[in-house]
């Protein structure tokens, strides 16, 4: 089955004016363009980003309010978002689940705002170390969709990623092998077949992803991307991961 490709660049709280004009320029040469790329700089930078970057990029934030509009200061409503054509958002990050204790509930609350304004959600879930060590990777990993996702959400005409992120890779030089990586995915599949047979979501994986290991996680069966961090910031590592799964998919 030909499996189109999502490689998406999470810039966290990184970039700049300056870092953002050089790093497009690393751009000019014409790419093949047949999977999809998503980058995800600060809100701030969004409209840079949009005014910069090649038009076959799509853009995506990194948060939404789980709020319309009102007295919810630093927020950005999915409204605003939508506003400025922007097509995706991440959801659930394990940062902002750890640093901001957003509960499955929120994000669930987050997620549908998304839909409701024509956003792409990007949903984040992930075990920790110590979920892993103690073989709670699946009961975590089924929480985290099934409090999120139901079959109402999934029946909707709406497009979906998940993005696996086993909060012990990210930003480590940890990776998941691509068997454990593939494991998970597989496991996420029959979750969502369980709620909804027929909906297709990709399922990206996120955790120090780069160059050097994109092919061998990329090449799994139920792994269709990567949300990536750090090799993200590195327009050439990023422009490399990219081209791998451009390889990939055309042979
Ligand atoms: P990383 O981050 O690639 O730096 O591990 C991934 C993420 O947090 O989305």
């Amino acid at each position: 089955m030909d499996k189109k490709y999502f490689i998406a660049a999470n810039w966290k709280m990184n970039a700049d004016l300056s870092f953002i004009n050089e790093y497009f320029s690393a751009f000019k040469s014409e790419l093949e363009n047949s999977n999809d790329m998503i980058i995800c700089p600060p809100d701030i930078y969004l409209q840079s980003v949009m005014d910069k970057a090649p038009s076959f990029i799509s853009i995506g934030a990194q948060n939404i309010s789980q709020h319309e509009v009102g007295a919810f200061t630093g927020e950005c409503s999915g409204h605003m978002l939508a506003d400025h054509s922007i097509e995706y958002v991440i959801i659930g990050h394990s940062e902002r689940r750890e640093y901001h204790r957003e509960s499955n509930e929120e994000i669930k609350l987050k997620l549908l705002k998304a839909i409701e304004n024509n956003l792409i959600p990007i949903l984040c879930i992930g075990e920790s170390i110590e979920q892993r060590e103690s073989d709670q990777t699946f009961e975590v990993i089924g929480q985290q969709i099934r409090r999120v996702l139901d079959r109402d959400i999934l029946s909707a005409d709406t497009q979906f990623l998940i993005a696996y992120e086993p909060i012990w890779a990210i930003g480590t030089g940890l990776t998941a092998t691509p068997e454990m990586a593939n494991e998970v995915h597989a496991f996420i599949q029959s979750i969502l077949n369980e709620i909804h047979s027929s909906k297709i979501i990709p399922i990206l994986y996120g955790g120090s992803m780069k160059s050097s290991n994109a092919k061998e996680l990329l090449q799994m069966e139920h792994i269709h991307g990567g949300l990536i961090g750090g090799a993200s910031l590195d327009a050439s590592e990023f422009i490399k991961i990219y081209n791998i799964a451009e390889e990939i998919r055309n042979g």
